[in-house]
C-alpha cells in the first residue's frame, strides 16, 4: 500500500471583535488586572456576540473559509470535516453537519463532531494523519471552534478570568514527493482519575438543565485550578519530550513549540523543563485567555500568517484539557 505524507496545507482563525478586559472582569466580580497578570499572563479575552452569529459554526465558518482558501482549494475539495467543540451548537444536528451547509459544500462529504474537552484539536491531528496516509481522505478540515463563554460562570473568580471564544481551522492533506511536510510522532492520553478536577455536569443526558439546576447553580464549569495546574505542567512536558524522542530529533531541533495557551506560568513551567527558549514559543494567552480547543490552531494559524512559522520548520504541539486528556504532536510543516 503506498503511503502518503500529511502536510498543513493551510490554516485559518477567528477570534469575535468584542474584548473583555481584567479590568472590566473586576467591575463584577472581586479581583483586579495584576492578580489575573502575575497568576495566569492574561490581560484580556474574546467574547463571542450571538447577534453576529459568532456561534461554534459561525466561527468556524470564517476560520475554515481562511485555511481553504490559503490551502488553494475550493470548499467543496474538502472530502472530511472533524469538528472540535466542547460545546457544540446544539446536541443535534452535530455542528460539523452545520458547518458543511455555511460553507456551501455539497459534496456531502462526512461530517464529525468530537469532544476531547480542550484537547480536541490535537487529538484529531493523528487520526485525520492516519486517514491521509492511508489515502482514505485527500483534503480534511480540522476545526477547533469554542464558546467557553456560554457556560463559564461569570460570578465565579476562580474560573471565569481564564476563558475566551474563538476558532482556528486547518486543511490537512498530501504532500507532494517533492515536499518535506509530515507528521512524526505523535502522543493522545487521558488520565481519568483526574476527570473531576474540571467539569461541567449539567446538560448532558445524565443531568438535564431543570429549574432545580438552575436554581443549585450547577450550569456552569466547576475547577480545581491546582491539581489541574499541576497535571498540566507534568503531562504536557512528558509527552512533549515523547514526541520529540520519537520523531528522532532533539529539543535543539524544534523551532517553535506551540502550547495549549491555558496559562502563561504552564507554559513557562512547561517550556523550563526542556530548556525550550521563550522565543521560541508562541503565546497569545495574554490576549485571547485560554480558547480551549481552538488555542493550539489559533496560535498556529497567527504565527504562520505573521511569517515566524515557515515552511520546513519543526513545530512541536502540546496540550492538556478536562478528562484530563491530553496530547503532542511533533510535525514539520
Ligand atoms: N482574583 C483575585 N483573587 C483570586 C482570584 C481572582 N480571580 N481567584 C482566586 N483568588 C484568590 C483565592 O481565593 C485565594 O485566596 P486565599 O488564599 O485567600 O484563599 C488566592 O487567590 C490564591 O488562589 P489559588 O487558587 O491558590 O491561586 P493559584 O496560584 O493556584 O492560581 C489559577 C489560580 C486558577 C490561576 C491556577 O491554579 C491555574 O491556572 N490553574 C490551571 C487552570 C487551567 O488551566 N484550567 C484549564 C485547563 S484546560
Amino acid at each position: 500500500m503506498k503511503i502518503f505524507n500529511t502536510k498543513i496545507a493551510g490554516t485559518g482563525s477567528f477570534v469575535p471583535d468584542r474584548v473583555v478586559t481584567n479590568h472590566d472582569l473586576s467591575q463584577r466580580i472581586d479581583t483586579n488586572h495584576n492578580w489575573i497578570v502575575e497568576r495566569t499572563g492574561i490581560h484580556e479575552r474574546r467574547i463571542s456576540d450571538l447577534s453576529k452569529g459568532e456561534c461554534p459554526s459561525g466561527m468556524a465558518k470564517i476560520a475554515a473559509q481562511k485555511a481553504i482558501e490559503a490551502a488553494n482549494l475550493t470548499v467543496n475539495d474538502i472530502d472530511l470535516i472533524l469538528f472540535s467543540a466542547t460545546l457544540p451548537d446544539q446536541s443535534m444536528p452535530n455542528t460539523a453537519a452545520v458547518l458543511q451547509e455555511k460553507l456551501g459544500i455539497t459534496n456531502h462529504c462526512g461530517a464529525l463532531d468530537v469532544n476531547a474537552a480542550c484537547s480536541g484539536w490535537v487529538y484529531l491531528l493523528p487520526m485525520a494523519d492516519a486517514m491521509i496516509k492511508t489515502g482514505l481522505y485527500k483534503h480534511i478540515l480540522v476545526v477547533g471552534s469554542e464558546m467557553l463563554s456560554a457556560f463559564n460562570n461569570w460570578d465565579d473568580r476562580n474560573t471565569c478570568i481564564l476563558f475566551g471564544d474563538g476558532c482556528g481551522a486547518a486543511v490537512l492533506g498530501r504532500a507532494s514527493e517533492n515536499e518535506d511536510s509530515k507528521i512524526f510522532s505523535s502522543i493522545l492520553t487521558c488520565d481519568s482519575t483526574k476527570k473531576d478536577h474540571l467539569t461541567l455536569m449539567a446538560g448532558g443526558a445524565c443531568k438535564r438543565i431543570t429549574h432545580e439546576v438552575l436554581n443549585n447553580n450547577e450550569q456552569w464549569m466547576t475547577m480545581n485550578g491546582q491539581e489541574v495546574f499541576k497535571a498540566a505542567v507534568k503531562t504536557m512536558a512528558g509527552h512533549a519530550e515523547k514526541v520529540v524522542k520519537d520523531a528522532n530529533l532533539s529539543m535543539e531541533d524544534i523551532d517553535w513549540f506551540i502550547p495549549h495557551q491555558a496559562n502563561l506560568r504552564i507554559i513557562e513551567a512547561v517550556g523550563n523543563r526542556f530548556n525550550i527558549p521563550i522565543n521560541k514559543v508562541i503565546v497569545n494567552v495574554d490576549r485571547y485567555a485560554n480558547t480551549s480547543s481552538a488555542s493550539v490552531p489559533i496560535a498556529l494559524d497567527e504565527a504562520i500568517r505573521e511569517g515566524k512559522i515557515k515552511r520546513g520548520d519543526h513545530l512541536l504541539l502540546a496540550t492538556f484539557g478536562a478528562g484530563l486528556t491530553a496530547g503532542a504532536v511533533c510535525l514539520q510543516y
